[in-house]
């Protein structure tokens, strides 16, 4: 059955990708994004690519007001959203005796807060209306490990907690048939990795981290956006009606594997 999904940090990376990949299935297609011109870009992709219908709307995830205005306005161009995909992340890193208190709420505002404002504002729309619905966070192997390379406590503590909200929301949301999973991708090769690169340093950092990919990820090299998309729209989709409170791992083996060599 076709849907109606609304996806945050849709005009890039995970969330672009499952926009198109819902529009290929012929959902209607809500994207948010608080990059206006990618927002856009990617409703537009997402009509040529066969979305039943598609709207956009700039909206800052870490903005109350603005999120639940653009919930109520994707209702009213769409119809009812049943599935919403919180794919809205910045990582910013830095060792830790030397981050600032500002980065470390930022990151946990845009990644933690910004989930909890998504899904509860979903959960409002879909209860006030008596209907069920599906949502999908995504949290990242940093919730479970430890990076390698270090820097990432604020990205790490981020999405740890949107793991234990997803757990604890999907009990208080079962009663009212709304279920809440997460995808967990691995290195998944979109924008977020380049942060702040162009020219020679982004061609170089993008060389570095494809053979990263290939000695260390046991497939051998890192996800394209779509698979970890397609991962989601299982779990937005009816053919996982049992599935809540669950984490679906999409990282080519990465946390399958220990460290150690010996
Ligand atoms: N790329 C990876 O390797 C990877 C791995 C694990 C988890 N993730 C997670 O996947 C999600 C998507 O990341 P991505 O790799 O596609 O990155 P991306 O940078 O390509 O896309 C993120 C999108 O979120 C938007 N965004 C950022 N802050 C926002 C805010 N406050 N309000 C609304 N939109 C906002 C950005 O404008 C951008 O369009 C993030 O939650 C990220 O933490 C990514």
């Amino acid at each position: 059955m076709t849907k109606t999904v609304l996806i945050t940090g849709g005009g890039s990376g995970i969330g672009r990708a499952t926009a198109l990949e819902a529009a290929r299935r012929g959902w209607a297609v809500a994207i948010l994004d608080r990059d206006a011109g990618s927002a856009e870009r990617a409703a537009d992709e997402a009509l040529l690519a066969g979305a039943r219908e598609v709207w956009s709307a700039t909206s800052d995830v870490t903005n109350e007001r603005e999120l639940v205005d653009a919930f109520r306005a994707a209702n009213t161009a769409l119809g009812p959203v049943d599935a919403v995909a919180a794919s809205a992340g910045i990582e910013l890193n830095s060792p830790l005796a030397q981050m600032s208190l500002d980065t470390w709420r930022r990151v946990l505002d845009v990644n933690l807060t910004g989930t909890f404002l998504t899904v509860r504002t979903a959960a409002r729309v879909l209860q006030d209306a008596g209907r069920p619905g599906s949502l999908v966070c995504v949290s990242s192997p940093s919730a479970f490990v430890g990076f390698a390379g270090g820097s990432n406590s604020a990205y790490g503590a981020s999405k740890g907690g949107v793991s234990a909200f997803v757990r604890a929301a999907a009990i208080d949301l079962a009663p009212h048939g709304i279920r809440v999973n997460a995808v967990v991708p691995g290195a998944t090769d979109t924008p977020m990795l380049y942060f702040g690169l162009d020219g020679e340093a982004l061609e170089t950092e993008r060389a570095r981290l494809r053979d990263a990919a290939a000695r260390q990820i046991p497939l051998g090299r890192m996800a394209d956006p779509v698979e970890v998309a397609r991962a989601a729209l299982w779990l937005l989709s009816d053919e996982a009606s049992y599935v809540t409170g669950s984490h679906l791992v999409c990282d080519g083996g990465l946390m399958a594997k220990s460290a150690n060599d010996f």
